[in-house]
């Protein structure tokens, strides 16, 4: 993600999904088994300005509800995140400080982690909440790139096979490392960009489609000559959307690895989420023009995918870099301010509430 705070000021798609699963959140604390103090996570959480609402109301309602526990809460991202920006945001120096829970109550602690979410970040059995919001979808390594597209859910099928096995492995890695970490009885719940029964996805919910668009402006820098051929291949997601029967494969197998250590679904639904910014679009009536539309939406795309595509430029001038990328984003605001109908980035999420039962059973 870009840092700087550029991320959680340009999503507020992103915020609204996770405030939306503050309740549930909320619900699952109150069943934990007790405690004398309380451990959560956030895993991969960037910035940390997206929950940091939702966290804000959760500590608030155990506070009002007499839980005066000492709160740890760990965020967890990559070892490239920008976790200066998130203790500042934290802590109300940085961004709008109505949520900087750190100011607003005592014995909450904030800590942080820089190892990847595939592995066991934590230590054994101290975890009494685990919370995720739009990051599984990364794959641990790139299993190939795909020539004639920039993601896995628009490629030919060799790449979504070899995509699809690369999130099999890192979804069973995921679940093991939380088992570990999680006290019996303790919970993970995830909300996963991911594929409905309707077959609709991130930015592909029946206007036009976002990632076809991103691979259009990329081909055409090649076809311009502008990028080589490596560069226009180079630029992959590494990402790859489950479906829900992936997302609860491991769960449906009594024998399964993950069963065996103690997890088990206990619920799991999809969540379609409207774009905000088209919604702000579509009130503003003729107050927002269409390029101003553009010049609101590319940006809360920008926030998530330009590293894809510096990173497939690699090698060149920086200068060189940004002005490719900024000529990239210019003409998908362009296509967008000309005929905005259709153009939006709706959220399609997988909301898995996992729990880690006393029962595992060693092999
Ligand atoms: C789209 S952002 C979501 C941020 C926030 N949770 C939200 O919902 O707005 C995805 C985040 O996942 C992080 N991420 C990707 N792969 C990761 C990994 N293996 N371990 C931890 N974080 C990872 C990215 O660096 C990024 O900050």
């Amino acid at each position: 993600m870009r840092g700087e705070g550029y991320y959680s000021e340009r999503t507020a798609g992103a915020r609204n999904v996770i405030n939306d699963a503050g309740a549930m959140v909320f619900d699952a604390l109150r069943d934990l088994p007790p405690a004398s103090t309380l451990r959560l996570a956030d895993y991969g959480a960037a910035d940390g300005g997206t929950s940091q609402q939702m966290w804000d109301m959760v500590i608030r309602n155990c506070r009002n509800n007499g839980d005066e526990r000492q709160i740890e809460i760990m965020y967890t991202d990559l070892a490239s995140n920008d976790f200066s920006t998130l203790f500042r945001i934290m802590q109300g120096m940085q961004g709008d400080a109505t949520y900087a829970y750190q100011n607003h109550f005592k014995n909450v602690f904030v800590h942080a982690c820089g190892t990847g979410f595939h592995e066991q970040l934590l230590t054994s059995s101290s975890l009494h909440l685990g919370f995720s919001a739009t990051a599984m979808h990364y794959v641990s390594i790139k299993p190939m790139e795909i020539s004639n597209h920039v993601h896995a859910a628009c490629g030919d099928i060799s790449s979504k096979t070899a995509f699809a096995n690369q999130a099999a492995v890192d979804w069973q890695n995921i679940l093991l490392a939380r088992a570990a970490e999680l006290v019996p009885g303790g919970r993970f719940i995830c909300l996963n960009f991911g594929i409905d029964a309707e077959g609709r996805y991130l930015g592909n919910t029946g206007g036009k489609h976002m990632f076809d668009h991103f691979h259009k402006f990329w081909k055409e820098l090649y076809d311009k000559r502008s990028i080589t051929k490596s560069e226009y291949e180079g630029a992959t997601f590494v990402q790859y959307y489950r479906t829900m029967e992936e997302f609860c494969a491991p769960f449906s197998d009594p024998n399964s690895d993950v069963s065996r250590a103690g997890l088990v679904l206990k619920s799991s639904s999809t969540k379609l989420t409207k774009c905000p910014y088209e919604a702000a679009f579509h009130d503003a009536g003729g107050e927002m023009s269409s390029r101003e539309y553009a010049e609101s939406l590319i940006p809360t795309m920008r926030s998530w995918s330009e590293t894809v595509f510096k990173t497939a430029l690699k090698g060149r001038d920086s200068s060189e870099i940004n002005k490719i990328v900024d000529d990239f984003y210019q003409a998908y605001s362009d296509e967008v301010a000309a005929s905005p109908e259709g153009h939006a980035m709706d959220y399609v999420h997988i909301i898995l509430d996992i729990e880690k039962t006393t029962a595992s059973i060693s092999s």
